[in-house]
């Protein structure tokens, strides 16, 4: 988490800075700061809350510099307050740092530096970054660049990290390990950085992801110059960026929530675009073409994701058992990296994550690298760590992803699961041709069934307007819908902060139960499927224990109609695609519970949406 941003080239840097801090505040959003040098003097404004804050408590100074780095804070050493807001500044006030990771041996340091004399203001791991690295320029007289290096090669931990020296204002030197870090190329020795590529793109379309243990030295005279710690020459490798502006503005919505949340019937359409041919009744997902065979064979699948992605790997979990018949297991991967699982040489790990950022996922597929498994990876942010780190993988190609809460990134995870799960059941004959033809057209049709959803939102909004004040939520499905249900009271809790839970439908009477009253909404997914009958059973439960039912359920069905609260119809589909569409009403549902009830949607408290400390 974290987000940060730096300029050097000849324009203002404020203003760049503080525009990159905005697209990057879905990082974190406790504090943020800027640091500025101009005439050889170096001004940091830095204030608790969000960049908005910050640009009202400097409105009125005029901040000129052509050098300067930014950073909005998630807090993880040290309360989110000013004094712990980055930059944070050696003692002498003559170099700034920000910095985003964690500096694991950083009390160590702390403590020799206190030997030699430094004192410190705030708590954060950052601070004594900092002074580290100007004690080690002052004691070694040596350059920026060299007393980074070396402190770099001192540290444990993670860090993307830019710092400046005001009696050096030609200069920025940046790094990175385990934290993201690129670099914009303008004209001229015209250098933008920033923690992904959001913040660069109206300037260039020219990028370099910085590797692990690289340093670099963008010098507006000598340009760009790349090393690693051990002080070796690095080839950059430049990169084009294909992303457009328009997809990271609001685009006339309230909220980024809501526009993704309606971008789904293109984001599904773009994931199958060139993968999904109905003409040859065929899919062809190039980036795990030459695995096809090894998935073919393999006798195990290891799905590894945190939050949101988790659960889009339960619903593929589901779709690999049924269309092709590989066994699988679904860990979180906070708890696969600790838990010395027993992994073989033919084992399959698949890593989900949006931002391809999350620390635990990234270390639990290096672990399970090391190991010697095959890792292949789902992610949405192209070029990002998890997408390089793994051996091959499918993009979901859903557009940047901005809301906190995941939305279009689920409906577009899923959909790359179906299509391997097609290829691999359909290559191995594990479905019938015509069960694989008929599902392909299911699936060519599921944009324009999210589209027919998205109708419900009048309808769900005023359902919400109902139920915003409940302090409490619980979400029943089963089968297919037992991941769905289980995201949607994830969106509930984490944009409204209503207590939501969400259950196998069946597994309520093990303890849940208890909590239903007449107070007590339970949304329950009770879509046309095998299991059917058994949700209106366990609906009926909850109707003898008065609770309120608010059912999404096949379009015409009677039956649960005559039993819920509220129903809401969606459109018929086959039971395997299903989650694509039933989570739809319930992103909506939390969406506007929470704009009902005052919530900042897109940055709700205390989360980041790029999650890169364990
Ligand atoms: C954070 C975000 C979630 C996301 C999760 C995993 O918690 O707020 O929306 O699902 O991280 O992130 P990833 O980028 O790996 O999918």
């Amino acid at each position: 988490m974290c987000g940060i941003v730096a300029y050097i080239g000849e324009r203002e840097a404020y203003p760049i800075i503080i525009k990159g801090l905005r697209r990057l505040e879905y990082r974190g959003y406790d504090s943020a700061g800027v640091a500025i040098i101009h005439d050889k003097e170096l001004v940091v404004y830095k204030k608790k809350g969000k960049v908005n804050d910050l640009v009202e408590f400097i409105s009125g100074t005029k901040v000129h510099g052509d050098i300067g780095i930014g950073h909005t804070r998630w807090a993880t050493h040290g309360l989110p307050t000013d004094v712990n807001a980055h930059p944070h500044l050696s003692e002498d006030g003559r170099i700034a740092i920000i910095h985003n990771g964690i500096i694991e041996n950083f009390n160590t340091i702390k403590e020799e530096l206190l030997t030699r004399g430094c004192t410190f203001k705030s708590e954060t791991d950052t601070e004594v970054l900092v002074q580290f690295i100007r004690e080690i320029q002052k004691s070694e007289n040596v350059s920026l660049f060299e007393a980074v290096r070396i402190v770099l090669n001192e540290v444990i931990g993670a860090y993307a990290i830019v710092v400046i020296d005001k009696d050096n204002p030609d200069q920025l030197i940046a790094a990175k390990k385990s934290s993201p870090l690129v670099v914009g190329i303008g004209e001229n020795n015209e250098f933008f950085l920033a923690s992904d590529a959001t913040p660069i793109i109206e300037y260039t379309q020219n990028v370099v992801y910085l590797e692990d243990e690289e340093i670099a030295i963008l010098d507006r005279h000598k340009g760009f110059k790349l090393k690693n710690i051990r002080n070796q020459d690095q080839n950059p490798i430049i990169h084009k960026l294909s992303m457009q502006l328009e997809a990271i503005e609001k685009g006339g919505y309230d909220h980024f929530m809501l526009k993704e949340i309606y971008e789904q019937p293109k984001s599904v359409r773009d994931c199958m675009r060139g993968r999904l041919n109905l003409k040859k009744g065929s899919i062809s997902l190039g980036g795990i073409s030459e695995y096809e065979k090894k998935l073919i064979n393999a006798k195990r699948i290891t799905i590894t994701a945190c939050g949101t992605s988790w659960h889009a790997g339960l619903v593929g979990e589901y779709l690999f058992e049924d269309i092709a018949r590989i066994p699988v297991e679904v860990e979180y991967a906070s708890e696969f990296r600790y838990r010395n699982p027993i992994i073989y040489e033919d084992d399959i790990v698949i890593a989900i994550s949006q931002s391809g950022e999350t620390a635990d996922t990234l270390a639990a597929i290096k672990m399970a690298k090391s190991k010697g498994a095959t890792i292949l990876g789902i992610c949405n942010v192209i070029g990002s760590t998890i997408a390089r780190e793994t051996d091959a993988g499918s993009y979901t190609h859903a557009g940047p992803e901005i809301g906190v809460a995941s939305t279009k990134a689920f409906t577009a995870q899923v959909t790359v699961l179906t299509l391997m799960a097609l290829q691999i059941g359909y290559k191995k004959g594990t479905i019938s041709q015509s069960e694989f033809n008929r599902l392909l057209v299911e699936l060519d049709q599921i944009p324009d069934k999210i589209s027919k959803a998205l109708e419900l939102n009048d309808q769900i909004k005023e359902i919400a307007t109902i139920y915003k004040d409940h302090p409490n939520a619980l979400y029943l499905g089963r089968g297919y819908e037992f991941p769905v249900a289980l995201e949607g009271a994830l969106k509930l809790k984490e944009i409204s902060y209503i207590h939501a839970e969400g259950y196998p439908a069946a597994e309520m009477k093990h303890g849940p139960i208890a909590l239903i009253d007449e107070a007590m909404p339970v949304i329950v997914i009770a879509s046309k499927g095998p299991l059917y009958e058994k949700v209106v059973s366990n609906i009926q439960e909850v109707k003898a224990r008065k609770g309120k039912i608010i059912a999404i359920v096949t379009e015409g069905d009677t039956q649960v109609r005559a039993m819920a609260d509220h129903v809401i119809e969606i459109p018929r589909v086959t039971e395997g695609l299903s989650p694509l569409i039933s989570v739809i009403p319930l992103q909506l549902l939390s969406y506007h519970i929470a704009v009902l009830r005052g919530c900042n949607v897109d940055q709700p408290r205390n989360l980041a949406k790029s999650v890169t400390v364990e």
